[in-house]
């Protein structure tokens, strides 16, 4: 579709706005006892309820019309079949192929990726059992107690999330430990408690040239080093990148290093060797079950028909909100405490790519893509920021997420904790009338004058989005289907909104700067051809860096 195609596209969406303004969703409701049947959709054991959103039967049909009309099936199975479809890097965008379970060839560039991707992950399996059951040990013989992933982004952010939200299946004597920022703070504290003896690192890098992860990764060696010798990196020392030819030149010897491929985004790469450290702390066996609930997640987005796709109804549910509604930020809600990394790695997978402005042809968007993602956790959350959610000026769609059942036996936490989570959703959705406020305050026995005064602070404005994910368990499949599920539905955004998903060209301005600014900060030359403000800031820095 034409940029213009696309524009004229979302106007036209606009009607439907202005129908289902006069209709809001309480009123939806009572119309419609069969709504939740009707707009409510699963994959595996995961229910999707977007019943609670300001749709109808025309609005969505426009919407899934709009998903067609811009080839969301063609450019997936573009996707699948290897094509480029990452155009400013000239690269495919395969990380399904990571974790597909069936037998056929998944050619990309005219070979077949499986062998090269079975051969890792075999390695990965019998590098994780031997530090799991004690053959391969430190330096001085003894077992590894701790294993530290020094990477950023997505050499960090997946692993560390689905270490968290995996819990459960961790094993107390061996613990992952994540350093990402090259803030000295970072690793200062996790070594502190470690026992170099007994200490693992994992350099993880896609490149092995950011910049953060070699200073974290020199820091670390150091530390070794310093307590064992330079001859101990040799078995504390293991690497997961494309870049071969750097993790030999860092002295990490090739058995303990694991490649994966430059068709994988980083943020991807979660499925790859990059999830070493996952196996490590849950064993290899459950890495491969979140691998079985991505691929089982990847048939629903490959076979389903678009008006029963997950990924799919998610991504239209947001391009409504965005571009017809114009609401700009989404937040994501899990009741579950292990997925309290859940938002923060959805920041990385749609932030950084939907989060630009130029079409696939390199022209100015002219309509909004990407929207601010956040969240924290429920109940948390209620105690934070869900006054602006439920009351605020901005309207913000969200999505709760809530297993069924939890892995601890403690009741009454789940129940209260599920009871919460509708309460919610319910609240945002009916709010509460001036009416029901005036009511309220009556039977409470208020006054005339006091009900009047507090009557308008009291109101719920309520007609407040949302979509609730219900799964039976957070087993190592289900976070798989999960994570993939979000993909797809950023995947299928990225279509509608006519970007290249798959590239990151924000970040290299600043990683550019601040190369240039180093000496500068170091003192050994002058800011001179700065701005006064960065000047100022580097003189304030001079004056009182090494101060009592
Ligand atoms: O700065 C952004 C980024 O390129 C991310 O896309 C990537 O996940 C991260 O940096 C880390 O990159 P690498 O794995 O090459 O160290």
């Amino acid at each position: 579709m034409a940029k213009s195609g696309r524009k004229a596209a979302f106007s036209a969406l606009d009607k439907h706005r202005k129908r289902l303004e006069d209709q809001p969703m309480r009123v939806q409701f009572a119309i419609d006892p069969n709504r939740f049947k009707r707009y409510s959709a699963s994959a595996g054991d995961i229910l999707l309820d977007y019943s609670k959103n300001r749709i109808d039967e025309e609005a969505l049909a426009a919407l899934f019309d709009l998903a067609r009309s811009v080839d969301v099936e063609g450019r997936r199975d573009a996707m699948c079949e290897g094509e480029h479809i990452n155009i400013t890097e000239d690269r495919a965008v395969m990380h399904m192929a990571l974790r597909y379970q069936g037998d056929k060839p998944v050619p990309v560039d005219g070979q077949d990726v499986m062998p090269g991707i079975r051969e890792v992950l075999g390695r990965m399996k019998s590098f994780t059992d031997d530090v799991r059951n004690g053959t391969i040990r430190g330096n001085t013989g003894e077992q590894f107690t701790d294993v530290v992933n020094i990477g950023i982004g997505g050499s960090d952010l997946g692993p560390a999330m689905v270490t968290l939200a995996l819990e459960p299946y961790t094993r107390a004597d061996l613990r992952a430990h994540y350093v990402s920022n090259v803030d000295g703070a970072h690793i200062h504290d996790t070594l502190k408690r470690l026992d170099p003896a007994k200490t693992m690192f994992i350099i993880a890098s896609k490149t092995f040239t950011t910049d953060e992860t070699m200073t974290n990764a020199a820091t670390a060696r150091a530390w070794l080093a310093n307590a064992l010798g330079d001859q101990a990196v040799n078995d504390h020392f293991a690497a997961v990148s494309t870049n071969l030819e750097s993790t030999g030149k860092f002295g990490i010897r090739a058995d303990r290093t694991f490649g994966f491929w430059d068709w994988v985004g980083g943020r991807y790469s979660v499925w790859s060797a990059i999830g070493l450290p996952i196996a490590l702390a849950v064993g290899f066996e459950n890495f491969d079950r979140v691998l079985k609930g991505a691929d089982a997640m990847d048939r629903h987005f490959l076979t389903t028909p678009l008006e029963d796709n997950l990924p799919v109804i998610m991504a239209v549910l947001g391009v409504w909100y965005r571009n017809v509604w114009g609401f700009s930020t989404h937040a994501v809600l899990p009741y579950d405490q292990r997925l309290s990394r859940f938002a923060a790695y959805l920041q990385q997978q749609d932030m950084e790519s939907n989060g630009k402005s130029v079409t696939l042809a390199g022209k100015d968007v002219a309509w909004s893509t990407g929207p601010i993602v956040w969240g924290e956790p429920g109940t948390n959350g209620q105690h934070a920021f869900y006054q602006l959610i439920h009351q605020g000026t901005d309207v913000i769609p969200a999505d709760f997420l809530i297993a069924a059942q939890p892995h601890e036996a403690l009741p009454p936490h789940h129940d209260k904790l599920v009871a919460n989570v509708l309460a919610q959703s319910e609240a945002l959705m009916l709010g509460k009338t001036e009416d029901e406020v005036v009511t309220e305050l009556k039977v409470a026995g208020m006054d005339k004058a006091k009900i009047k005064e507090l009557t308008p602070h009291k109101v719920f404005p309520g007609n407040r989005p949302s979509n609730t994910l219900f799964y039976q368990k957070l087993t190592p499949e289900t976070l798989g289907s999960l994570i993939a599920l979000y993909e797809h539905k950023v995947f299928v955004q990225g279509v509608i909104w006519n970007v290249n998903s798959f590239d990151q060209w924000g970040v290299e301005l600043g990683k550019q700067l601040a190369k240039a600014l180093l000496p500068k900060v170091e003192g050994k030359a002058t800011g001179e051809g700065h701005d006064s403000s960065t000047q100022g800031l580097l003189a304030y820095y001079q004056a009182n860096k090494t101060k009592d």
